[in-house]
């Protein structure tokens, strides 16, 4: 499959797939402001050209989450990730292996921990949440271990889910099964249907072992309702104090906060607004990223998502002192739009469009991006 954008796996996944799902996807919270944000903040920032530079090669490896990856992008947690086309979140894994860079495993995983993490050579971060009821917590640590993952991702920035309205029109996560209008929609759309029919109905194998429910809705119900409202820094230094290996905090948007993540332990901090899904109106990402990065002191790893579409975003986010970057919606619109050939091209592109900008900025490798950092951008005006 060419690449030719991720604006055209947006578009033929948005002819794929049926209306609660392709919503579920793009939707964002309240007046979806922060979604556009978070697009509109990249179009700040322009990269100098520089020549006569030898740039024949152009290497993009990168250690970030606690390993060495041969791109600085990962795939980021998405729930329900597996119902874009059928074993979606394998089909991901495999190809995540096979490009080189870490693929973080949402909590609401159709796929397991378990079965994910038999792909060959894939490197795996599992996301959490820190539940009610912290023996589940615990038992999602004891699986990550269990299956040679050394990252968790600890998502900070959902004490409560706030109104998306295209959820809320189309009774996301309010049904437990379809209504005449979901079934319509489904039939219209055949290819999505009998891909994933063909396997039943799915569910979120990640947390099969704790029993929440018969259908998907249920389950997504029931474990939503499991995300404790109460959290404070104490509970991330308690997940500390129970998780060895690699921590990451998923969900700062505030210097203070990343402060305090890196004061707790946590060896990443990844900014997030959730793109877009939870504060609305929230800054964009990347807004926030350089006073986030000068707080930091270059002493606690930074990953950003939220908006992240062209080779162009990540290398302007690396500029600004981010170490990688996440990329989340359009790996589920490469896998509705093409399943693993479809994620394929989404992370070939981007690592061609990312040693384009390199080559043509006169850089050869990341240390070279990083030790020019602010000063290979300009603000648009
Ligand atoms: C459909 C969807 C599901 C998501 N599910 C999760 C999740 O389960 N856990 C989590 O930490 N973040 C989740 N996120 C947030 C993403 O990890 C990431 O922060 C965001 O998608 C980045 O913005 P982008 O979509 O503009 O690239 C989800 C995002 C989307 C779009």
């Amino acid at each position: 499959m060419n690449h030719h954008g991720v604006a055209a796996l947006h578009r033929q996944a948005d002819r794929v797939l049926p209306r609660i799902f392709r919503d579920y996807v793009n939707g964002g919270s309240h007046s979806e402001r922060t979604v556009r944000a978070n697009r509109l903040a990249f179009d700040r920032w322009a990269v100098v050209p520089k020549c006569l530079v030898d740039v024949s090669d152009c290497d993009l490896s990168a250690s970030f989450l606690g390993s060495f990856h041969w791109l600085p992008f990962m795939l980021a947690p998405l729930g329900f990730g597996g119902l874009m086309c059928p074993d979606g979140e394998l089909r991901a894994a495999r190809v995540a292996a096979s490009a080189g860079l870490p693929m973080a495993v949402s909590t609401f995983a159709i796929q397991s921990l378990e079965t994910l993490s038999r792909v060959p050579g894939v490197t795996l971060a599992a996301q959490i949440y820190i539940f009610r009821d912290r023996g589940i917590t615990r038992d999602m640590l004891r699986r990550a271990e269990e299956c040679g993952i050394r990252t968790i991702i600890l998502t900070v920035d959902t004490p409560i889910t706030p109104l998306r309205l295209r959820d809320a029109r189309n009774g996301f996560r309010n049904l437990t099964r379809p209504s005449l209008r979901h079934l319509l929609s489904m039939a219209t759309h055949p290819r999505w249907t009998a891909g994933m029919l063909r396997n039943g109905m799915p569910k979120i194998g990640n947390l099969a072992p704790y029993g929440m429910g018969n259908t998907l809705m249920e389950q997504a119900r029931n474990a939503a309702s499991q995300i404790d409202p109460t959290l404070t820094w104490k509970d991330l230094e308690w997940l500390r104090s129970v998780w060895p290996g690699h921590l990451a905090v998923k969900g700062i948007m505030d210097a203070g906060d990343a402060l305090a993540c890196q004061k707790a332990g946590a060896q990443t901090v990844i900014i997030s607004n959730h793109g877009g899904r939870q504060m609305d109106p929230a800054p964009s990402s990347l807004s926030v990223l350089p006073d986030i990065a000068e707080a930091l002191k270059g002493e606690t790893e930074i990953i950003l998502d939220g908006g992240v579409r062209w080779g162009g975003d990540a290398v302007t986010a690396l500029a600004l002192g981010a170490q990688a970057v996440g990329i989340g919606r359009p790996w589920a619109w490469a896998l509705a739009a093409g399943g693993e050939k479809g994620v394929n091209s989404l992370v070939s592109g981007l690592g061609d469009e990312i040693r384009d900008v390199l080559r043509l900025g006169g850089m050869v490798d990341l240390a070279s991006l990083w030790s020019q950092g602010r000063a290979m951008l300009r603000p648009v005006s």
